[in-house]
C-alpha cells in the first residue's frame, strides 16, 4: 500500500473531521490556544513531561503576563497561561528537572467534545490528561470549555490516538478511557473498531500494572464484542462483581455527550484492570 493510500484508508477510520462551521471565537481558539496545548510528541518520552511547566511566576511576571492577555473579535479573552506542552522545565526543580507537576497521565481515545475529560481534569489536578480527537468541531468546544474554566493539566492531539499509544513508554499511562466508539454496524468495517486484539496488546504496553481501561458502548454487538477480546487477552481482568457494577455508571465517570443521545440502547460501563 502507498504511503498515501495509508494516510486515505486512516482517515477513514476516524469518520468526519469536519462538521459544521466553526464560530470566530472557536476558530480563534484554534488557532492560539490549541497549539500551546498540543504535545509534541516524542518516541519513548515519559508522558509526564508533556505537563511540565516553569515554576509558579513572580507577581510582575503574573503582572506581565495578564497584559499579555489577547483580545479578540469573539469577544472574551484568551489567557496565555499555557505553557508550550514539554518545552518548558522547572529550573528550580529538586529532581534536576523532573518537576512534570503530575503524577500520573491518563489517555482519553475519541473525547468527542471532551466533557468527560474536562470533568476528568478538574477532579483529578495532579492527573496529567490527553485527549486524542481529530474532529475539529469537538476539539473547538473542548477549547472553549478550557478557555471558561482554565485546566493546565490537559493536553490534545487533534489526531488519530495511535500515533500516542505508538509513541508512549512502556508501562506509562495509569487510566484509558474509550467511551462510546463508532461501532461500525456492517461486518466488513469490523476491523475499523478501535478496540481490536492488536489494539489490546499495544495498550498492555503502555498501561502500567493495575492501571485501568474504561469503555462505554450502548450498542449491544460492540459490546459483546469488545468483552471477547477483553476477555480473551491475558493482560486485562473484568472487575464487575455483579451486575450493576456494568450497568450503573460510577460516581468518577461523568456522562458523554454520545451516551446522552442513547443512539442504540442501554449503555453499559466496562472497567478492566491491567493485570
Ligand atoms: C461516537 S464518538 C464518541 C465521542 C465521545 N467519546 C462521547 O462519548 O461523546 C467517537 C469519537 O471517536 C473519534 N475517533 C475515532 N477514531 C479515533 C482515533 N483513531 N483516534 C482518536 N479519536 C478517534 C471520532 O472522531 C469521534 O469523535
Amino acid at each position: 500500500m502507498s504511503a498515501e493510500h495509508a494516510e486515505r484508508y486512516r482517515r477513514k477510520l476516524y469518520g468526519r473531521r469536519k462538521g459544521p462551521a466553526l464560530s470566530v471565537r472557536q476558530e480563534h481558539l484554534l488557532e492560539t490556544l490549541l497549539p500551546k496545548l498540543t504535545p509534541e510528541l516524542r518516541e519513548g518520552a515519559d508522558p509526564r513531561s508533556y505537563f511540565a511547566s516553569p515554576s509558579p511566576p513572580l507577581r510582575g511576571e503574573v503582572e506581565n503576563s495578564q497584559a499579555q492577555r489577547s483580545e479578540f473579535s469573539g469577544g472574551g479573552t484568551v489567557l496565555d497561561e499555557h505553557p508550550p506542552p514539554g518545552s518548558l522545565r522547572s529550573p528550580t526543580s529538586p529532581q534536576g528537572g523532573d518537576d512534570y507537576n503530575v503524577d500520573d497521565v491518563w489517555l482519553e481515545i475519541g473525547f468527542g467534545a471532551g466533557e468527560h475529560l474536562h470533568w476528568q481534569a478538574v477532579n483529578h489536578p495532579r492527573v496529567g490528561l490527553i485527549g486524542a480527537e481529530p474532529f475539529v468541531n469537538g476539539v473547538a468546544k473542548l477549547l472553549s470549555k478550557i478557555e471558561e474554566e482554565p485546566t493546565p493539566n490537559i493536553r490534545i492531539y487533534m489526531d488519530d490516538a495511535r500515533d500516542i499509544i505508538s509513541a508512549l513508554p512502556d508501562a506509562s499511562v495509569g487510566r484509558v478511557f474509550v467511551l462510546f466508539p463508532d461501532p461500525w454496524p456492517k461486518v466488513r468495517h469490523h476491523k475499523r473498531r478501535f478496540l481490536q486484539t492488536e489494539m489490546l496488546d499495544q495498550l498492555a504496553r503502555v498501561m502500567k500494572p493495575g492501571a485501568e481501561l474504561r469503555f462505554a458502548s450502548d450498542d449491544a454487538p460492540l459490546l459483546e464484542f469488545t468483552l471477547e477480546i477483553l476477555m480473551a487477552h491475558p493482560a486485562f481482568r473484568w472487575t464487575a462483581q455483579c451486575a450493576a457494577d456494568w450497568h450503573i455508571r460510577p460516581l468518577d465517570w461523568p456522562q458523554t455527550r454520545y451516551e446522552a443521545k442513547q443512539l442504540h440502547g442501554i449503555p453499559a460501563f466496562l472497567r478492566f484492570c491491567r493485570v
